[in-house]
């Protein structure tokens, strides 16, 4: 083949690939195609060059018991939130209020949706970043040199009453089965943001910044990993930070979620009905570095399906993200620059999500 049919047959491929991992799947698939093979010292069974991870125990993250939040045993709960978004930058919250059908039918619905025809997926499909529904497979798949093992949907959600309009209207339930699911994080995350503030010693009350984030940005993702015959040569997420303030993430009872930790990758064990609460690159600036925004990736398996919902929360997209106030001082200076929440959008949106390198760049040097 000529330089030129080769470079026209390899468009042609790439463009079967635009149309995501669930349509690929569908046409039927007994090898994982080239475009999804990553580099090996990426691959799920190594952690670094040449080192292979030993069968290893799941982690059990740091549990929160919300109604022990609300109730005597509040300052405790405090001091366990803070150490998990120290050491951790993850936690599991159990007892959160939201009752099992309101999280199970969000799961189902989703499901329905990525069972729709690709015709029907595929209005939602755009590369704009500022649309209110996107359609779309891997990570950035405008961008991306080899692709992930996974689909998603993503939905703004704060206001609801702006965007509402826009939510795909097939499956029929979909739209007032996610508004409630999406109305119920918004209100769990309300509840988090007082206790995380608290936990760092910050009185909520008229603070600019539990202002800001209570009229914040919500964008809620929905993860479809569908079952991939070689799992070991790919993975469903690549590694990342969040960039919001808190995620708060639904998983099905498929595990597949890792965490760094300790220099290792760990899966999460999913306690069934429970969220997976993590720290954003906001909450890591705005603490000040006290908490720190995690890497962390999905694996995918062989047989079982699985979908997974982060909802992302932040500050209003014409914010100025930066260390608050009330934890700097002559003593303890601010350790990242400000950052409007915009440009952090565009910077995301044009580069390698792969490791922390935006909150990187923001990060002052002081000298001693
Ligand atoms: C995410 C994410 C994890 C998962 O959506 O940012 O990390 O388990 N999802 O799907
Ligand atoms: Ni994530």
């Amino acid at each position: 083949m000529s330089p030129s049919m080769i470079a026209l047959v390899v468009e042609e491929e790439n463009k079967k690939y635009q149309r995501g991992v669930k349509h690929l799947c569908d046409n039927g698939l007994t090898k994982v195609p080239t475009k999804y093979i990553w580099p090996e010292t990426d691959r799920p069974i190594f952690t670094k060059p040449d080192k292979l991870i030993k069968p290893k125990q799941n982690l059990k993250l740091p549990i929160i018991d919300i109604a022990e939040l609300l109730g005597p045993n509040r300052s405790h709960v405090l001091r366990t939130i803070a150490e998990a978004c120290e050491n951790y930058g993850f936690f599991q919250v159990v007892n959160h209020g939201m009752v099992g059908d309101v999280s199970r039918n969000m799961i189902e619905v989703c499901k329905k949706f990525f069972e729709l025809p690709y015709e029907e997926r595929s209005k939602y499909m755009t590369s704009d970043m500022s649309a209110p529904v996107r359609y779309g497979t891997s990570f950035n798949q405008s961008k991306d040199n080899v692709f992930c093992w996974r689909d998603f949907l993503k939905l703004s959600a704060h206001p609801l009453p702006d965007y509402f309009p826009y939510w795909p209207s097939s499956p029929s339930d979909f739209r007032s089965l996610a508004a409630i699911y999406a109305k119920e994080t918004k209100e769990m995350f309300d509840l988090m943001v007082k206790a995380i503030l608290e936990s760092l010693e910050i009185d909520g009350e008229g603070d600019k910044a539990a202002e800001e984030l209570k009229e914040g940005s919500q964008l809620v993702v929905v993860n479809c990993y569908p079952p991939c015959p070689q799992p070991e040569l790919t993975l469903g997420m690549p590694p990342h930070s969040d960039y919001g303030f808190v995620t708060l993430l639904l998983q099905d009872d498929v595990e597949g979620l890792q965490i760094m930790y300790r220099d290792e990758w760990v899966t999460v064990d999913p306690i069934p009905g429970s969220f997976v609460v993590n720290v954003g690159d906001h909450l890591e600036i705005f603490s000040n570095g006290r908490y720190k925004s995690v890497l962390h990736r999905v694996l995918v398996n062989s047989t079982k399906p699985r979908i997974s919902v982060a909802s992302l929360h932040s500050f209003p997209l014409t914010s100025v993200v930066k260390p608050s106030p009330k934890l700097t001082d002559k003593h303890n200076p601010p350790q990242y620059m400000d950052t409007d929440f915009a440009t952090f959008l565009q910077y995301i949106s044009s580069r390698e999500p792969k490791w922390k390198n935006f909150l990187e760049s923001r990060k002052i040097h002081h000298i001693r």
